[in-house]
C-alpha cells in the first residue's frame, strides 16, 4: 500500500474553532478522514502531520518523504516566508499539491504570494475541505496510481 502525505502547517490543528467564518467548522480530523476516504479505494493510505513550528515540517518531509508517493500541503502562513520548508519541499522527490482552505487572493495583500507555489504540481485555493479532496484525487493521477 502506498502512502500519501498530508502536511498541515501552523494554526491548522485548531481548525473548527479558528475563525470559522473564514475556515469553516470542519476540524483537522474531518479533513484527514475526507482525504483518507478519497484515496483509500486506490490502495493508498494517508499519513497526516500537522506542525506549529517551521523546523518540524522540514523534519517531517525528511523523515517520511522517501516512503511516500506524493503530498497534499497546506503550509498555512509558511507560504509567505517559510524558506526552510520551501527548501525541504524542493528536495522532495515526489509530486505535491498546495492547498488553502480560503481564497488567499481575496484576502489581505500579504497572503497573495506563495513562495512554495512555483514548486508545486498544482495549487487549490478557496474550496474549503473539498479542496483537499480534489488535491488528493489529482495526486493519484499525477503519481500514476489511477488513470
Ligand atoms: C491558509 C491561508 C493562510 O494565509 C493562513 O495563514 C492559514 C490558512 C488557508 O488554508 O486558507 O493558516 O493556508
Amino acid at each position: 500500500m502506498s502512502t500519501m502525505l498530508l502536511l498541515n502547517g501552523p494554526n491548522l490543528g485548531i481548525l473548527g474553532r479558528r475563525e470559522p467564518e473564514i475556515y469553516g467548522t470542519d476540524t483537522l480530523a474531518d479533513i484527514e478522514q475526507a482525504v483518507a476516504n478519497e484515496v483509500s479505494g486506490q490502495g493508498c493510505r494517508v499519513l497526516s502531520l500537522q506542525r506549529e513550528s517551521e523546523g518540524d515540517p522540514v523534519s517531517a518531509v525528511h523523515e517520511h518523504g522517501p516512503d511516500s508517493v506524493g503530498a497534499v500541503v497546506n503550509p498555512g502562513a509558511l507560504m509567505i516566508a517559510g524558506w526552510s520548508r520551501r527548501d525541504a519541499l524542493a528536495s522532495y522527490e515526489h509530486p505535491w499539491i498546495e492547498v488553502h482552505l480560503s481564497n488567499v487572493w481575496a484576502r489581505e495583500q500579504f497572503r497573495h504570494e506563495s513562495i512554495i507555489a512555483p514548486l508545486a504540481s498544482g495549487v487549490v485555493v478557496g474550496l474549503g475541505v473539498f479542496g483537499y479532496r480534489l488535491a488528493a484525487r489529482a495526486l493519484l493521477y499525477v503519481t500514476g496510481a489511477v488513470r
